[in-house]
């Protein structure tokens, strides 16, 4: 196990923009007395949290649809106040950015309490949630009030059959409802993600990102990352990024035109989540639009990456591809001080890999499905 370790932090001040509801959230100096480093000295700042490991949709990238994905007793599933006490001790850690994923968190009827509470936690300045839009009809307007900043919507296909083939449930009507409506709403910034599976969305890359643009929302697509084991792992399916950019440059772009990468320092605008997505644009469009694209498997990432995740047991997971976790909510459970609690997360840290093993065939997977975890 590598050593991970604390280091002072500079007393720093957050600027973000300013939207209705936001007043709480803005200009606050982070309180962060020492920030979590691992042990190839790459800092945690962000902290993805599974609210729940069950789903109303069944993807067949992300679960199987045989009965064999066990999901976590309620019991044993982690309350809104213990997620609290877990994600407080990050914050005191220097965490401050917290994405609520799953599974689908919105099936916890608890969801606006939890952002609410996480929204309210000092030093977290950042608060967004994962979903695959099926609910979100109902829940924009309860998730923008207890100030929810920003929104990932999971939308493969703009075809009705073809989403009913994917989420082998979905109904695609409401989750594009459901999206204008959060796009009305005054979010800080909404992505739609697609994974992209040649052979099923190849050909509505463009589309895609033009119905996105079309609402003010950024498009970033997905390469497909072999989970649980690679069972759901379909090698002739993957699409590197090189050819998603590819085909969105032939779609969207003049004759011969290719997307052009945007640096970190010529957008200090929403389109950068700071996380693993690399952000392009057309230059013969003369605005504002961006595509992102995610490529774990052919473009690692692993060596920026300032992520750990927490799963619904409140087990921390210091890395996506791997399945090493360690209990967090016992401790709570236990009584255990926040001091305390951050030398936990710290010692867990020590599990986090330098990379994760995917390759483009499905190999190097680790036990767990992504449902289990989120993204
Ligand atoms: N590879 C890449 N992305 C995946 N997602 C789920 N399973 C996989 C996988 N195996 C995506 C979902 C959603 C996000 C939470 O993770 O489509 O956009
Ligand atoms: Fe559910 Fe999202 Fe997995 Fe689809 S990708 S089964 S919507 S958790």
């Amino acid at each position: 196990m590598t050593a991970a370790a604390t280091a002072p932090a500079p007393a720093a001040r957050v600027r973000l923009p300013v939207l209705p509801g936001d007043a709480a959230v803005i200009d606050r100096a982070e309180p962060a007395p020492h920030q979590l480093i691992d042990g190839f000295a790459r800092r945690v700042t962000y902290l993805r949290v599974s609210l729940t490991d069950r789903c109303n949709y069944r993807c067949t990238y992300c679960m199987p649809d045989d009965g064999s994905h066990e999901v976590t007793p309620h019991e044993d599933v982690a309350s809104a106040s213990e997620l609290g006490a877990i994600i407080a001790a990050f914050a005191a850690t220097g965490v401050t950015r917290v994405r609520l994923t799953g599974g689908e968190p919105t099936l916890r009827r608890d969801l606006p309490d939890i952002v609410a509470r996480v929204v309210a936690i000092p030093g977290i300045t950042d608060v967004a949630l994962s979903t695959n839009g099926e609910r979100l009809l109902e829940l924009a307007g309860p998730l923008r009030r207890a100030g929810l900043h920003r929104l990932n919507i999971s939308i493969d296909t703009l075809d009705p059959v073809r989403f009913r083939a994917i989420t082998r449930r979905g109904n695609l009507a409401r989750v594009l409802a459901g999206t204008e409506l959060c796009s009305s709403l005054g979010f800080r910034a909404i992505k739609l993600n697609a994974v992209a599976l040649r052979g099923f969305n190849h050909d509505e890359l463009p589309a895609l990102t033009s119905w996105a643009w079309e609402r003010g929302i950024t498009p970033r697509f997905i390469e497909q990352m072999p989970m649980a084991g690679g069972r759901l792992f379909v090698p002739g399916e993957f699409l590197p990024a090189a050819e998603v950019r590819a085909i969105l440059a032939a779609g969207l772009g003049a004759p011969g035109e290719q997307l052009q990468i945007l640096r970190a320092d010529d957008d200090p605008g929403s389109h950068r989540g700071g996380g693993p997505a690399r952000y392009y644009l057309l230059p013969s469009r003369n605005d504002d639009t961006r595509v992102g694209i995610i490529s774990p498997v052919t473009e690692s990432f692993c060596d920026d990456c300032n992520r750990v995740r927490i799963d619904s047991a409140g087990r921390m997971h210091a890395c996506l591809a791997f399945d090493d976790a360690v209990d967090l909510r016992s401790a709570v459970q236990a009584g255990t001080n926040a001091e305390d609690l951050g030398r936990a997360i710290a010692h867990a840290l020590g599990d986090k890999r330098r990379g994760h093993e995917f390759t483009t065939l499905g190999c190097g997977a680790p036990k767990k499905a992504m449902i289990a975890t989120g993204g």
